[in-house]
């Protein structure tokens, strides 16, 4: 013990046992007794990941610089030929809501009811299934409730499938990427996938009198939807183009399939009045259409 100033006493300190002793048991070991086993977050580790992450990064380039994403048909409102489909992670969803009491009157139990229980169960699992036991099979509830709905998801999902592939050949119909593909090969396999497929030289008549007010009428009516605004139609969905069109149509002839339809045309008369053209408007466009010559 030290008292008063002698400077040759000696200093000991002793422990007091009502004192803990600070535990070390909670606070980690440095890295750094690991040698050779671990390392530094920054910059080993994250370097590391880093570089992982640039490759990565390049091959999804390579692959979307390569594969070009196809471009679908232009769409189409008169085309009825075409059964829509979610895209295959969410077939499960489309087929339940097929059942008569997820559809209809019950489609709220179907779109929130059913999956809402299902997520929400998902979610509350931490809170609900406590147990330590780790292995699958020591935990019999979770294990058959997720064992369940793998197997409800699989089947829900094979038999979308297979009900859409019967709804193709019932219906005669091939889906739109696989007759896309098919053009694409009947036309030499061009790259770039466009679906358009360009119009023939001798069939690309220029338009005539593009700067004809009667142009700038036809781009605020209904034709443009289906003829385009280029007026080059879609061949794809039997719409022919306009480009032309007066070699084998007068005005009169214009202006009668404005009013009648023809074909698979309905009466577009009506439908561009209420689109704010007048009847002067509609006589003018048609003249112009009757001057488009080759
Ligand atoms: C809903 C789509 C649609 C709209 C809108 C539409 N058409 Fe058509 N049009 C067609 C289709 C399809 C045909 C082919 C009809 C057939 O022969 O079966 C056609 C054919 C025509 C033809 C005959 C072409 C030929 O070579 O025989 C003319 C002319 C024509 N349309 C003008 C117009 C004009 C003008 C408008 C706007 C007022 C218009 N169409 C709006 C779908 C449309």
């Amino acid at each position: 013990m030290a008292h008063g100033h002698k400077s040759d006493e000696k200093i000991v300190y002793v422990g007091d046992s009502r004192v803990q002793a600070k535990s070390s048991r909670m606070i980690p070991q440095d890295f750094s007794a690991y040698p050779g086993k671990s390392e530094v977050f920054i910059p080993n580790f994250l370097l590391k990941e880093w570089m992982v992450g640039v490759v990565v990064l390049m091959g999804i380039l390579v692959l979307v610089m390569s594969e070009a994403a196809p471009l679908g048909y232009p769409a189409d409102p008169t085309n009825t030929e075409i059964i829509p489909m979610p895209d295959w992670y969410f077939l499960f969803m489309y087929q339940l809501l097929k059942y008569p009491y997820t559809s209809g009157s019950w489609v709220v139990l179907g779109t929130v009811g059913v999956p809402g229980i299902l997520f929400g169960a998902l979610l509350l699992a931490p809170f609900l299934d406590t147990g330590k036991e780790r292995k699958f099979y020591k935990r019999p509830i979770a294990s058959t409730l997720m064992f369940l709905s793998l197997a409800a998801v699989t089947y829900l999902t094979v038999y979308s499938w297979q009900h859409y592939q019967h709804e193709l050949a019932a219906k005669n119909l091939i889906p739109e990427h696989i007759k896309r593909e098919q053009e694409m090969h009947a036309s030499g396999g061009e790259g770039g996938g466009s679906p358009v497929k360009k119009p023939a030289a001798s069939q690309a008549a220029a338009i005539v009198a593009p700067d004809d007010p009667a142009a700038s009428i036809y781009q605020k009516s209904t034709c443009l939807q289906c003829h385009g605004g280029d007026l080059k139609g879609m061949p794809s969905a039997k719409i022919p183009a306009l480009r032309g069109v007066g070699d084998g149509h007068d005005k009169a002839a214009i202006l009668d399939i404005i009013k009648n339809g023809k074909g698979n045309m309905q009466a577009q008369y009506d439908a561009n009045i209420a689109k704010g053209l007048t009847a002067d408007d509609i006589d003018k466009l048609a003249d112009w259409l009757s001057k488009q010559k080759k």
